[in-house]
């Protein structure tokens, strides 16, 4: 028997007034495995993220965690049961300091276990007076993944972490993300199929709010052809 996913979506539906953007969306989402969603500009990749994040209302639609319903729930208290979102626009608070940047998710998810967030990323302990409109891209994601995961995190909804940064700030990357993954679901919305490739331990396709394939063997993820798709 399969164990219980981590975290279940079952035929979301979702609209932006009149207009519909995910169609019966259903995925399943296993602890301590990376699942990488990949689809083209549009498909409503960001949508689904935010509609497991609390942002958007699925009618109808249900998200579970760990067995329980959490559709309709508020962000702040998703984020609390350990489901953690990091936007795709690399916001921080741009004119507070690194450390200050902390200080707010710290209060917000009640844990002040910093040390945790330096094991994964050791340069934002240089960094913390730095203020976050003078820190790099690949900084930029750095605090934001460390702020996430203050606080107890089962879930990582990664909204194409990668964007825009060097080929050697993603490797890094990549790495953090192999550690995480030993703590937590990851689920990365990847454009970078060879991040994709190299991470996924399950792929979703995406289009045109639909899920067209699900692949979950990895030998078939890595020698898969779908550039075509995207
Ligand atoms: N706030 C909004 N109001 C209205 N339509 C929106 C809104 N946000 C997104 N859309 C539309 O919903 C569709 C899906 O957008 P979404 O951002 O989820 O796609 P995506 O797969 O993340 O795309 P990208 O790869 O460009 O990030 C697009 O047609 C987009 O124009
Ligand atoms: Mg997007």
């Amino acid at each position: 028997m399969e164990t219980r996913p981590m975290l279940e979506v079952t035929n979301l539906n979702v609209s932006y007034g009149q207009s519909r953007v995910l169609f019966g969306v259903s995925l399943v989402f296993p602890a301590n495995e990376v699942c990488v969603i990949v689809g083209r500009n549009g498909a409503g990749k960001t949508t689904l993220l935010r509609t497991i994040a609390g942002f958007l209302k699925p009618r109808p639609g249900s998200v579970t965690f760990d067995g329980q319903e959490i559709t309709g729930w508020r962000p702040y208290k998703i984020a609390r049961m350990g489901v953690k979102y990091v936007p795709q626009d690399k916001g921080v608070f741009s004119d507070l300091t690194v450390r200050e940047n902390l200080e707010l998710a710290s209060y917000a998810m009640r844990d002040r276990d910093w040390e945790k967030v330096f094991r994964y990323f050791p340069k934002l302990r240089e960094l913390l007076n730095r203020k976050g409109a003078q820190l790099s891209g690949g900084e930029r994601q750095m605090l934001m993944i460390g702020r996430a995961i203050l606080g107890k995190t089962s879930v990582l909804l990664l909204d194409e972490p990668s964007e825009g940064l060097a080929p050697t700030v993603v490797q890094d990357l990549v790495g953090t993300f192999r550690q995480l993954r030993q703590h937590a679901s990851l689920v990365l919305v990847e454009q970078n199929l060879a991040v994709a490739r190299e991470l996924a331990d399950r792929l979703y396709l995406t289009k045109e709010g639909k899920i067209v394939a699900q692949i979950t063997d990895k030998n078939e993820i890595r020698s898969l052809a779908f550039e075509k798709e995207l």
